[in-house]
């Protein structure tokens, strides 16, 4: 099928056709190139395609047709002219921005970020000249304070790790753009299945495919997605030259997974809500956080800016972490560890793993509590989840917590 045709497609058929690239076998499966370089057929083909008069690929460090298959489809998934894929999530939100920025230059970025992100914006940019400001990604005046001529990237995540806070991601592009700023978005929570940032005026989405786009907990992958000229300007080069190239395997394996993609994150929407709205009626759960019911704090921004609630659910147990332990030890189909969107459910304690590193007022400030568990669901049964789930909560209910 051509690109033309796939672009007409909605999006689940493109995910299947879109960026497949035949070579002379016909394989019906996509292929894997696992090659580094590539042969020319006479030192002028050579040059002609060094000079970039020529189309081809080069070395693998800078495309191959594997990643580019993978490329493509992303893509069209987001609706994006161009798409950069990078070795890991971190290896992508690094490039969205050190590609955009130099000494003397100023970032903004809310402060509900993965810590990895954080330590980006926080730790290393700084080392290199570029000053930058953190803020309650909800509160548009805090934006618009922050930004400064110098402001050259707005980064944000929505909705957050874990509080699964949701931010305005067009009015955010608005504050951007009138201060001649771009705005990174990093989609990871959302999928590009239940948000479309640069439909709602992001000039960058950046993704860790290691999560939802894999699916199923093999391999790591990142894909920065956005204009062409922007590619060209900040991102071709520093690609190129500083080397973090998604390895030809991890790019068939997550192709093949786009293919199931919006299969999975239906199932996983509809088993969260189903989760969330159970527990929101048990004894020993304080607070539940789930982007698809009417009680979220930005529910109407949610019914506007997303096609779907979350895969995610966050909760506040009882008894604090020796509350959360228990539970979490108790569950029996749903498995301890730190990946989100895997067809295994996922719990993770965020205050004493992923967000560990932070003190306890940033964590405060995150709505962080030491009860608060993530649950990433996964494509179980969700009766079965629920069961699991109502037998863990029972052991928290068992004497002897208050004692601990
Ligand atoms: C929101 C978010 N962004 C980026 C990343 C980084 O992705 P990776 O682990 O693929 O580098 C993660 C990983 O957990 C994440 O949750």
């Amino acid at each position: 099928m051509t690109q033309s045709k796939v672009q007409g497609l909605r999006p689940a058929t493109q995910l299947v056709h879109g960026g497949t690239m035949r070579s002379g076998f016909g394989e019906l499966s996509e292929a894997l190139f696992l090659t580094q370089g590539y042969v020319y057929e006479s030192m002028e083909v050579a040059e002609a395609r060094f000079k970039g008069q020529t189309p081809g690929f080069i070395y693998s460090r800078y495309s191959n047709p594997t990643v580019a298959m993978f490329e493509e489809r992303m893509a069209l998934l987001e609706g994006a002219e161009a798409a950069r894929a990078t070795a890991s999530g971190m290896a992508a939100v690094t490039a969205s921005v050190m590609g955009q920025v130099r000494a003397g230059d100023h970032v903004v970025a809310a402060r509900a970020l993965f810590g990895s992100c954080l330590y980006i914006i926080e730790d290393l940019l700084p080392r290199f000249g570029v000053e930058t400001t953190l803020v309650d990604g909800g509160d548009l005046e805090q934006w618009r304070a922050a930004m400064r001529p110098t402001t050259k990237v707005c980064f944000l995540e929505s909705p957050t790790n874990p509080g699964l806070e949701v931010y305005d991601i067009r009015a955010i592009a608005d504050i951007a753009h009138a201060g001649g700023a771009t705005l990174v978005v990093d989609n990871v929570f959302a999928t590009p299945m239940l948000q479309r940032p640069l439909e709602l005026g992001a000039d960058i989405v950046v993704y860790s495919a290691t999560k939802h786009v894999d699916g199923h907990g093999r391999c790591l992958g990142g894909v920065i997605l956005t204009s062409q000229a922007l590619i060209d300007q900040h991102f071709h080069n520093y690609l190129r030259q500083t080397g973090p190239a998604l390895s030809p395997f991890n790019a068939w394996v997550l192709l093949k997974s786009l293919e199931s993609l919006p299969v999975r994150v239906a199932h996983q929407v509809r088993s969260a809500g189903a989760i969330a709205d159970f527990l929101a009626t048990q004894p020993g759960v304080e607070r539940v956080i789930y982007p698809g019911r009417d009680d979220h704090p930005q529910a109407d921004l949610i019914k506007r800016q997303m096609k779907g609630g979350s895969t995610l659910v966050s909760f506040d147990l009882a008894g604090g972490k020796a509350g959360a332990f228990r539970f979490a030890n108790a569950l029996s189909i749903v498995t301890i560890s730190n990946n989100l969107g895997d067809a295994k459910s996922i719990i993770t304690h965020p205050a004493t793993t992923t967000h560990q590193r932070l003190t306890p007022e940033a964590r405060a400030a995150m709505g962080i509590t030491e009860g608060m568990v993530r649950l990433s669901v996964g494509l179980e049964d969700p009766q079965d989840l629920i069961d699991d789930i109502a037998q863990a909560l029972q052991a928290v209910r068992a004497p002897g917590l208050a004692a601990e």
